[in-house]
């Protein structure tokens, strides 16, 4: 086994796997076949599965093997001399837990189930989708040369494909002239941690200044929260709110239409509709590019390596001849057509930790329920979808993240749909509280005066209203 392997990057888990195959073949010679493979330009319609074919044959792997993932080793450690805010207690989840996708991830997950009452056609169109969020990528279909995971599924996994989980992303920035520069030329503001060979990988910059990161966001019921109508949104923003909350809808392009609307996605509600979220997630999370976003991130910045590394022709994810859906707006059906998370039994505890939550403040941001209008899936059109969030952004005082994206300033985050809180395991965007007891206190902000009135409330009544939320 070469000296590498195992030094984290995906280049070494899929030699690895190669090498446990095919005793003897070398590292410089699995690079040689894949560099040489890959500069055989294949129009990437997703018969990528020919390119795969081609590299399978060059080294005598079955198709199948390459396709199916190789393990994910844990991502290099960042630079040592860089401030890194505190971490989750356990960072990303054991391997163990993310492997195999297909299956252990997938099918484990009671909670990855379909809206009720969808046509036949939506139904396929679902199950088509999910088969797009499982699917695992690899350099010759287009992965990378900078990447963060393989699949969407990789990340998305808690209580099903499109659940929530730990695993983090890390983001960059600094103060230039007194504003936040997201430092695009140094490859910022997301960081991919991951390459297809070992001389492509991103590092944090030195000049940064601002390094954080965010943990993944369910998507159970992601298509109500998309059909809940702008207006709405903007309504409840410009209405008066009590204890000193605001709330600003955030205005941001969706890169699908082109037309400005209210983000309700992401920890900064930076995206709109569920296509414009999987067009970025496939170009930032995975490096497959799209008609929307055809460029690939240059590892930091670089534009010469990434020219050197990039042997696809773009965009990866292009329509088949005739097709007015490309893998992209699949995975966005399948997250259209998920299900929420059904709340847990009503006990006498969760009953009245409700009332306790709504006394409490909590719900003049965490609203209860809003509505969705009109859709053409009938399962989504007017519509009570019980989220527990305004999904507008608050200053957020000191628990905001330092981060400007989209609308959203640095201290802005969007109220967290609270929502299927029971499948998670660790809590605010960067997973920093373990409990939702430490979740509630760390609020901050236009928050402040609701967490000191749940910080003095009687014991019986904090545990009913931890009851109340463990029950989501
Ligand atoms: C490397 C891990 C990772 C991968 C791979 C990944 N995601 Fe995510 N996803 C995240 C994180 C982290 C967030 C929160 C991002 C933020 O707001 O900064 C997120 C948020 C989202 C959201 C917003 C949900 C909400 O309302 O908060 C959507 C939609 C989404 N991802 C879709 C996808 C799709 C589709 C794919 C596959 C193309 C994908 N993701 C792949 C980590 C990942
Ligand atoms: C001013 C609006 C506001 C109020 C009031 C508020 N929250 Fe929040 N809440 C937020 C925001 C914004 C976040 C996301 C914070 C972040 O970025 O980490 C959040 C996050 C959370 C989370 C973590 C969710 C997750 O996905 O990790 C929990 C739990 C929570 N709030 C519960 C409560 C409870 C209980 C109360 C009442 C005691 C409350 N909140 C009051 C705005 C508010």
């Amino acid at each position: 086994m070469p000296a590498e392997v195992g030094k984290g990057t995906f280049y070494n888990s899929i030699t690895q796997k190669a090498a446990s195959q095919h005793e003897g073949l070398t590292l410089a010679r699995f690079t040689s076949v894949v560099l040489v493979t890959s500069k055989i330009k294949v129009h990437p319609t997703r018969s990528m599965k020919t390119a795969a074919a081609l590299l399978s044959a060059a080294l005598s792997v079955p198709a199948t093997l390459l396709a199916a993932s190789a393990p994910v080793p844990p991502p290099p450690p960042l630079p040592p001399n860089l401030p890194m805010p505190a971490l989750p207690p356990a960072t990303p989840p054991p391997v163990a837990q993310l492997q195999p996708p297909g299956r252990a991830i997938a099918d484990a997950g009671r909670f990855a189930v379909a809206l009720s009452s969808l046509s036949t056609s939506q139904k396929a169109d679902f199950a088509n989708g999910k088969v797009e969020f499982l699917n695992v990528e690899d350099p010759a279909s287009g992965l990378g040369p900078i990447f963060n995971d393989v699949s969407c599924v990789a990340c998305h996994f808690q209580g099903g494909a499109g659940g929530a989980s730990r695993t983090t992303v890390t983001r960059f920035g600094r103060i230039t002239n007194g504003a936040f520069d997201p430092m695009t030329e140094f490859g910022g503001p997301l960081l991919q941690r991951r390459a297809i060979a070992p001389q492509y990988l991103e590092v944090v910059p030195h000049e940064a200044t601002i390094v954080i990161r965010r943990i993944t966001t369910p998507l159970f019921g992601a298509g109500l929260i998309e059909a809940i109508p702008d207006a709405t949104l903007t309504t409840n923003a410009a209405t008066s709110k009590p204890d000193g909350i605001k709330g600003k809808a955030a205005i941001v392009k969706d890169p699908i239409s082109g037309q400005m609307h209210v983000g309700r996605f992401g920890w900064k509600a930076q995206h709109s509709s569920l296509d414009g979220f999987a067009a970025d997630a496939y170009l930032n999370e995975i490096g497959i590019t799209s008609r929307y976003f055809p460029e690939e991130n240059a590892p930091n910045g670089n534009k010469a390596l990434l020219a050197k590394a990039d042997k696809i022709l773009d965009p990866e994810d292009a329509l088949a001849p005739g097709a007015v859906k490309s893998d992209l707006n699949l995975a966005a059906d399948y997250m259209r057509l998920l299900a929420p998370v059904p709340p847990a039994n009503q006990t006498a505890a969760v009953v009245s930790g409700q009332t306790v939550f709504a006394q409490t403040g909590c719900a003049n941001c965490h609203t209860p329920t809003l509505t969705t209008g009109a859709s053409p899936i009938a399962a989504l059109a007017n519509q009570k979808v019980n989220l527990y969030s305004d999904l507008l952004l608050h200053d957020m005082g000191k628990l905001g993240d330092g981060m400007v994206q989209g609308a959203a300033t640095e201290r802005e985050m969007r109220t967290a749909p609270l929502w299927g809180l029971r499948l998670r395991d660790v809590y605010l965007h960067d997973g920093r509280a373990s409990t939702l007891d430490l979740a509630v206190l760390a609020h901050d902000g236009e928050a402040k005066i609701v967490r000191d009135r749940y910080a003095t409330l009687p014991a019986a009544k904090r545990q009913a209203l931890l009851a109340f939320l463990n029950s989501l």
